[in-house]
């Protein structure tokens, strides 16, 4: 009697596989098959997942075990080389594309596609003007907004500041008595540049008051948008009406500074020019805009930038040959400068190239930006394969950046492959393309050459627990 249970049960575990295994994992792919049937072309190849979830299991799984590119590996082995994909992430029906032409097409293509960030990150990153708007109003707003940071000129302007944060923080950072967490100091620092570089005088609130709510949005970014206690998409939504409560009376003072004319002679920051700004019709922004666009800014201004400066030092740190001939050319700089001279200079930062050649290999390396989403606005043929109106495209950088095809040897850390070498077309995008490009790379690159003149030249780091 006791052996037929054993084998009941042995039985039922097996139904019970083989439904959720053939029948239940395989229904997200037959569902979107027949719903799809009559289309001109076929969906790419690839793997649907579970229902609901789709893939989201397998992706934490890649991403949290140190080895990212499995994911795409795992395509690439079970559909070949096709450079397009389909498959279910964040909620939604989506298309990977890891092939720079098919990424360039996607990029530059405004009229078929639109941002299509999963509903987390929309709501922490809300921006109507950058987001909700024609491409023309976006054009316009995104000249507007970021002239402060846009080419040698306007950036020569924050270089001796940025200067003074890295030493002062580097300084600090040094005397300290206990292990740093590099990440949440190397945030503190770009948070301090950035808030100089888009407030210029009124910053010592932010920088007191918000610093750190920015790490609970950047949490809550690719969390589950569940907004109740408990979930981290809740607490991060918490921070980001904690921000804008005090981003809000900042703005009002800096209106009423104006207004009085208490504001004049000084440089027109990025505040002047959101309370100034009109839209294309000619309509000056909502007090919400302005806060939102604010809040937008200070985000992306910093946390990549952080994120990139964590990595240098570590890829740096891994590998002594390197950072011997990066100490080496800063000592070079040293030795070049006039004696009346006693702060960098941008010429001297065009001089950095071996350092310039570390940077890029940090951003191909690290991929801050894993991948750029794009939402399909109308049923789009790529290369035979059908991109359905509504579905997520996922541009894939990462993919790429780590592709031997394109960068041989490439998960070596070697900035020497950038000697005399420019990515083509569509193989580098750690800053996007097309009208989304990100407007602050050289600001990112030029907070990152400060911060590394000073780390080589002065300053160690020992590794506790990487
Ligand atoms: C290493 C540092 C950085 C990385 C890796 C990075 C990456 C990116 C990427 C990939 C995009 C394109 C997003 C898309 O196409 O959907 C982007 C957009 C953007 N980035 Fe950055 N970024 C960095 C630093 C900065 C800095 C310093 C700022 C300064 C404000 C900034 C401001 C922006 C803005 C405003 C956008 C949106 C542009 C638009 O929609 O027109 N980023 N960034």
């Amino acid at each position: 009697m006791a052996m037929q249970w054993v084998y009941i049960s042995i039985a039922t575990l097996l139904a019970c596989y083989i439904f959720l295994n053939k029948f239940v994992r395989n229904f997200n792919g037959w569902y979107y098959h027949l719903k799809l049937r009559n289309k001109e072309y076929p969906l790419p190849p690839g793997d649907m997942g579970w229902p609901l979830i789709g893939n989201l299991l397998a992706f934490i799984k890649d991403f949290s075990s140190g080895q990212p590119d499995l994911f795409i590996t795992n395509l690439i082995h079970k559909y070949g080389r096709n450079g397009i994909y389909k498959t279910h992430l964040f909620g939604n029906p989506s298309i990977i594309i890891c092939e720079p032409e098919m990424c360039r097409r996607v990029l530059l293509d405004d009229v078929n596609f639109k941002l299509g960030y999963p509903k987390s990150i929309k709501e922490l990153a809300k921006c109507r003007p950058m987001i909700d708007v024609s491409n023309s109003e976006h054009r316009h707003f995104r000249r507007l907004i970021t002239a402060p940071i846009v080419g040698h000129k306007a950036l020569e302007v924050y270089l001796e500041r940025l200067e003074d944060i890295v030493i002062n923080s580097l300084e600090e950072l040094s005397s300290m008595k206990h292990p740093i967490e590099l990440l949440k100091e190397m945030k503190k620092v770009s948070f301090k540049s950035i808030v100089h570089v888009f407030m210029g005088s009124s910053n010592e609130n932010i920088i007191k008051h918000i610093g750190s709510s920015f790490t609970d949005i950047y949490n809550g970014m690719f969390s589950i948008p569940l907004n109740a206690p408990g979930f981290t998409f809740h607490k991060a939504l918490k921070s980001r009406k904690k921000i804008a409560k005090i981003v809000q009376p900042i703005v009002n003072e800096r209106r009423l500074m104006i207004k009085n004319g208490e504001h004049v002679g000084e440089k027109k920051d990025l505040m002047d020019i959101l309370l100034e700004i009109k839209d294309e019709n000619g309509r000056k922004l909502e007090d919400e805009d302005i806060s939102d666009l604010l809040i937008g800014l200070l985000f992306a201004g910093h946390e990549s930038t952080a994120t990139g400066l964590m990595w240098s030092i570590i890829y740096l740190t891994q590998h002594p040959h390197i950072m011997k001939k990066a100490k080496a050319e800063q000592e070079e700089i040293l030795r070049k400068r006039p004696a009346s001279q006693k702060r960098l200079s941008l010429n001297e930062v065009k001089q950095m190239v071996y350092l310039s050649h570390v940077i890029n290999e940090v951003l191909r390396c690290a991929n801050i930006a894993f991948s750029t989403f794009r939402e399909a606005t109308s049923d789009i043929n790529i290369n035979g394969y059908l991109i359905p109106k509504g579905w997520r495209v996922l541009i894939w950088a990462r993919a790429i950046h780590m592709d031997s095809l394109y960068y041989p040897n490439a998960e070596e850390f070697n900035p020497s492959r950038w000697d005399d070498f420019s990515a083509k077309a569509g193989t580098f995008l750690p800053f996007g393309g097309g009208s989304r490009l990100c407007p602050g790379g050289d600001l990112a690159k030029l907070e990152t050459s400060v911060f590394l003149h000073y780390f080589l030249l002065n300053y160690r780091l020992t590794s506790m627990n990487y």
